[in-house]
């Protein structure tokens, strides 16, 4: 249907009745099972998404992970899910750690990132099982060394380093410059000097090198950057200490649209060239090929999410705006709020006619709780329901209880069933960390 392209689960259709479905399940049935606001995930757009990847990584020579970067949206579920099909896991936190062991995510297949993480956390990591640590700072590479001294097996690491590559992106979402907080500045030695005293590490096995740019990104021009300096780097610390990398990450990062005029990147064009950066760069060195692991979040799951809310407050004031409310906003996803994030929205339970050019706000007690901005829809009345494409990265995962409010119920859809992945929150939770309630 032309109505639902790129932005919206592939299996998204209006029914003859004009209800919205996906993955063959009616959006007002499942607001009706679940309540709103809901997030509601298509399977068959994940595992599109995953295997466009996978056939796209099929162009390089060697060895290739596909690691979904799982702060983009994490449960048990979806890691399931992601298991079962052999992906590895970024985790970036204690608490992402635990959701991955209720997973029985394999441990092996584990990658640990952060610029700070604690020495609870990496306790943590080595009592249930980690497959590689990503060192972000000097002063890890000692802590991680102490603590895996006893290990029967030495701790896989990976260097990120920061290659002083900018990109084109909303200010928070850099982090390959080099005044950024993450990664080992090659630029400065940082890196190089890490790498040395990894080596000195007998507990540590240097397994290679990571990038990450930056997040929503829409041209290849900075990964061939990158590559470029990381194959250097590779080709230096091979010069200085006859280590070459097993593994080479460059990292995640590649954006997609919210809304129907946005730009969007060919997944599969553009890993193709990230393959032919790889592979040409480290040809033309002499060195051997690292095995190629990306790490996509947004590009995985974001197109696969709708979130479904239910038209409150309406009010119009002559010659101004019409504010219509939901029962959701900024808690559940505060990216408009945080980055001007641009969505769009179609009413999910009936199809109307006309037009009118109206502002959807949450619930929330802040201005700046706006969700969409001149939002054409036909004419809205309270209790429609209202279906936010694109919405499966970064909403939920960055999801508060702001003003109390409840984080909403999650579900899996596919060939007409529905999985509870995540049930809402109730007050009970809330008070629950509350020993004096
Ligand atoms: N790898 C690392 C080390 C990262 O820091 C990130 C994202 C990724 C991979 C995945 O990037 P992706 O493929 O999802 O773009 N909250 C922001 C996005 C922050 C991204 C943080 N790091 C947003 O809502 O736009």
């Amino acid at each position: 249907m032309a109505e639902f392209q790129e932005i919206w689960p592939i299996t998204t259709a209006r029914h003859v009745d004009g209800h919205l479905v996906i993955g063959g399940v009616s959006l007002p049935a499942l607001a009706a099972e679940h309540g709103t606001p809901l997030y509601i995930f298509d399977l068959a757009t994940i595992d599109m998404h995953v295997q466009r990847y996978r056939d796209s990584l099929r162009s390089y020579p060697a060895e290739t992970r596909l690691v979904y970067a799982g702060k983009a949206f994490l449960c048990v579920g979806l890691l399931r899910h992601f298991a079962a099909q052999g992906l590895w896991l970024d985790v970036v936190s204690g608490g992402e750690l635990a959701i991955a062991y209720a997973a029985s995510f394999p441990a092996e297949r584990l990658v640990f990132h952060g610029n700070n993480k604690t020495e609870e956390e990496l306790r943590f990591a080595r009592q249930r099982g980690i497959g590689i640590v990503v060192i972000d700072h000097q002063a890890e590479v000692e802590l991680l060394g102490q603590l895996w001294a006893d290990a029967p097996q030495p701790l896989s690491v990976m260097v990120r380093l920061n290659p002083g590559v900018e990109t084109d992106t909303h200010a928070y979402r850099r982090t390959g410059q080099l005044d950024s907080k993450f990664g080992l500045p090659i630029a400065t030695g940082a890196a190089a000097q890490t790498v040395a005293a990894v080596l000195d590490q007998p507990a540590l096995r240097l397994v290679g090198y990571h990038v990450h740019l930056g997040s929503q990104l829409f041209t290849s021009e900075p990964y061939r950057v990158a590559i470029e300096r990381l194959a250097d780097f590779a080709q230096a610390m091979a010069a200085q200490h006859g280590v070459v990398p097993n593994v080479i990450s460059p990292g995640g990062g590649i954006g997609v649209p919210a809304m129907p005029d946005d730009p969007s990147v060919d997944i599969t064009a553009a890993v193709r060239e990230i393959v032919r950066a790889v592979a040409e760069n480290w040809k033309r060195r002499g060195l051997p090929l690292p095995a190629l692991a990306l790490e996509p979040g947004r590009s995985l799951i974001a197109q696969a999410g709708v979130a479904l809310y239910r038209v409150g407050a309406i009010k119009q004031i002559p010659g101004v705006r019409c504010y219509v409310s939901v029962d959701g906003g900024m808690a559940d996803n505060i990216r408009p709020a945080l980055y001007g994030a641009r969505y769009t929205a179609t009413l999910a339970n009936r199809e109307g006619e006309g037009e009118q050019i109206v502002t959807i706000v949450g619930k929330y007690c802040e201005s700046g709780d706006v969700l969409i901005r001149d939002l054409p829809l036909p004419p809205v009345k309270p209790g429609d329901l209202l279906a936010v494409p694109s919405t499966g990265a970064y909403c939920l995962a960055m999801a508060s209880n702001y003003n109390g409010a409840l984080r909403p119920a999650v579900v899996a859809v596919q060939d007409g069933a529905w999985v509870l992945w995540q049930r809402r929150e109730t007050f009970d939770d809330i008070l629950r960390r509350d020993p004096l309630a």
